[in-house]
């Protein structure tokens, strides 16, 4: 009897250990190292390289809060839509991708774009006063801009910020409360 309790909890043990991995994969909060590099492959192939490269739109056309808050937003399907009512073709064909962003806004359904860059819940941080100092996207995220896949750039951990913030011409806080609660 205690052997087929024992049993059914290493069972179970086993279960949630499983479940919980493969949790962690699909909602990409598995640190491996602190995931400079990582680059999830998107729902839909969007890339940076074509949009704000070759086209040359701007970044904060999209990402428009990233002024003003913590966080810089991706943008809601509407705005691809602006120019996607009248775009559908590459090269003279129909793409398959365009034809995925368009169902989807169709039927009103969001697209699960996987985060890249992620900091843990116990830091600080804030866009718009980097924003503000003069840091330009690409000081953080690298060339966005010659990617087709987003990638992240940096390590994203302390003693990154830190570092940066040291600098005598940033003239940044280093105190913990500056990034901690
Ligand atoms: C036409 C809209 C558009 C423009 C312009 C644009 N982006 Fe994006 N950006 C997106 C979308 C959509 C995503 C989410 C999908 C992805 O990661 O590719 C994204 C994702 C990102 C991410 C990763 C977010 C995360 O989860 O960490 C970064 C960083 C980023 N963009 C930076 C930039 C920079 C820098 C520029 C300008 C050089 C730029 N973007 C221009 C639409 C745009
Ligand atoms: C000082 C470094 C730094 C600069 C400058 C910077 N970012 Fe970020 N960015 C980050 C960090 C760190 C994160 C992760 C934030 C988090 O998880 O809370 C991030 C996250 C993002 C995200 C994902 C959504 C979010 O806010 O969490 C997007 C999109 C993004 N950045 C776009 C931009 C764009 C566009 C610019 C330029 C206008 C920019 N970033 C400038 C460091 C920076
Ligand atoms: C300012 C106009 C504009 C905006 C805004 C825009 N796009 Fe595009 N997009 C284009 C153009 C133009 C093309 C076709 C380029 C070509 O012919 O090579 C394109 C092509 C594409 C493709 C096709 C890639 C392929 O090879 O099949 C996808 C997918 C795409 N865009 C997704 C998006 C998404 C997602 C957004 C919103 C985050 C967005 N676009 C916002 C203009 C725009
Ligand atoms: C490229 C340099 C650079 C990097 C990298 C950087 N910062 Fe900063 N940070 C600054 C500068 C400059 C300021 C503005 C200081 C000011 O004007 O008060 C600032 C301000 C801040 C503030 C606001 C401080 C206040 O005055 O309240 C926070 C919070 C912050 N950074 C957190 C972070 C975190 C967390 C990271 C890493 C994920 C980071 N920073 C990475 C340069 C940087
Ligand atoms: C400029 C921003 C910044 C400052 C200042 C800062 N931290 Fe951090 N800290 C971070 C970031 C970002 C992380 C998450 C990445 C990492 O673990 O390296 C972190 C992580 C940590 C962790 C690890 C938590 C964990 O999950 O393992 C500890 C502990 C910590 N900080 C303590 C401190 C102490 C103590 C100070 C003051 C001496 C301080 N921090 C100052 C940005 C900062």
């Amino acid at each position: 009897m205690t052997k087929k309790i024992i049993g059914a909890v290493i069972g179970l043990a086993i279960l949630f250990g499983v479940y919980g991995f493969v949790y962690a994969i699909n909602h990409n909060k598995i640190a491996i190292g602190y995931n400079a590099g990582y680059e999830p492959v998107q729902p839909i192939q969007y890339s940076h390289k074509l949009h704000a490269g070759k086209l040359g739109i701007d970044c904060k056309y999209c990402h428009t809060t990233s002024e003003v808050s913590r966080h810089a937003s991706v943008p809601p399907l509407n705005v691809c839509m602006n120019c996607h009512i009248l775009v559908r073709q590459v090269n003279g064909k129909d793409s398959p991708e365009i034809a995925k962003l368009v169902e989807a806004y169709e039927n009103n359904k969001p697209v699960e774009w996987y985060k890249v860059n992620l900091l843990p819940d116990h830091v600080k941080f804030n866009h718009s006063m980097h924003i503000k100092r003069g840091k330009d996207c690409q000081t953080c995220h690298g060339p966005v801009q010659e990617m087709d896949i987003v990638k992240q750039q940096e390590s994203l951990s302390m003693g990154w910020c830190v570092n940066c913030h040291r600098q005598p011409e940033n003239n940044a806080p280093t105190n913990c409360t500056t990034c901690h609660y």
